[in-house]
């Protein structure tokens, strides 16, 4: 999940929200495998770390930035290396980090997507990827990264977290996970997958993740939140993945 800015700085008009499958002449594309693009309080990126383990190409459209919420699209179609992560399209919020776990009072997120196609056997999930670390800040994926949280809100064609299995169907936050555990290059991945299937339309605190880790899984509490990402991890297949509406906010 090596993340790579090398954004370009725009200026994006808020969109009117329209029909999202209809190409809109303002809405910006990136076709760069390490393009990125503001996005309000977001930035998107393509970060197609993993392309080479395969053959095809992914474009990822921005289609809206109003204050604190964004909508996307990303198109991929990946083949070969079916264990290979191809990329994370995502957006990452530019200011909510920097904050010690235990100095968050809240932390609420909606998200609300879709796939707009999806080929047989796709192999894909949809997620957040959070980044803690004992500096105050951070890059994703670097020497200052203490713990990777992901929450899993759909895992399609029997693809599996780092690590493995530690619990079943544990509750937070209203839903129920399986949690799944394991180490990956200096930092340890935390996985909560959905245990009732795809979750399209989600609404949390993320704060409730943050407490069970710190309670049950020897997360320190000292830790500071050091990026918060939302996007996909093709494998393999074909889709076009829609993102009607992302928010997030980390109120300390
Ligand atoms: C992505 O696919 C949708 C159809 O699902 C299409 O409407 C849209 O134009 C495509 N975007 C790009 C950048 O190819
Ligand atoms: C991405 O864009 C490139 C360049 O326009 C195009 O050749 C390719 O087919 C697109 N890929 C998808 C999955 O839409
Ligand atoms: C997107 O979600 C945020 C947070 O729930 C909400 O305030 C906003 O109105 C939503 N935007 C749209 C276009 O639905």
């Amino acid at each position: 999940m090596r993340s790579i800015f090398t954004c370009a700085l725009a200026i994006l008009p808020a969109l009117v929200s329209g029909t999202p499958v209809q190409r809109d002449a303002s809405a910006e594309v990136l076709t760069g495998a390490f393009d990125c693009l503001g996005a309000g309080a977001y930035t998107l990126c393509q970060n197609q770390w993993g392309a080479r383990a395969g053959v095809g190409s992914q474009n990822s459209t921005l289609l809206s930035a109003t204050g604190n919420s964004v909508s996307w699209m990303t198109n991929y179609t990946w083949a070969n290396g079916p264990n290979n992560v191809k990329s994370y399209a995502n957006v990452i919020h530019n200011t909510a980090k920097g904050v010690q776990l235990a100095n968050i009072q809240s932390a609420p997120t909606s998200w609300t997507w879709d796939y707009l196609t999806e080929s047989q056997g796709i192999r894909a999930d949809v997620s957040y990827d959070i980044w803690t670390g004992v500096p105050s800040s951070g890059d994703p994926a670097t020497s200052a990264s203490s713990f990777e949280i992901m929450i899993w809100l759909s895992g399609l064609g029997g693809i599996q977290p780092v690590g493995s299995q530690i619990l079943s169907n544990i509750q937070v936050a209203g839903h129920s996970w399986n949690l799944w555990k394991g180490p990956n290059a200096n930092w340890q991945v935390l996985s909560f997958v959905s245990a009732n299937g795809e979750i399209k339309d989600f609404n949390v605190d993320l704060n409730d993740f943050f407490k069970y880790l710190i309670a049950n899984q020897g997360v320190a509490p000292t830790q500071f939140l050091q990026a918060i990402q939302t996007g996909t991890e093709p494998f393999v297949g074909t889709a076009s993945l829609f993102i009607e509406n992302f928010s997030v906010a980390v109120n300390p």
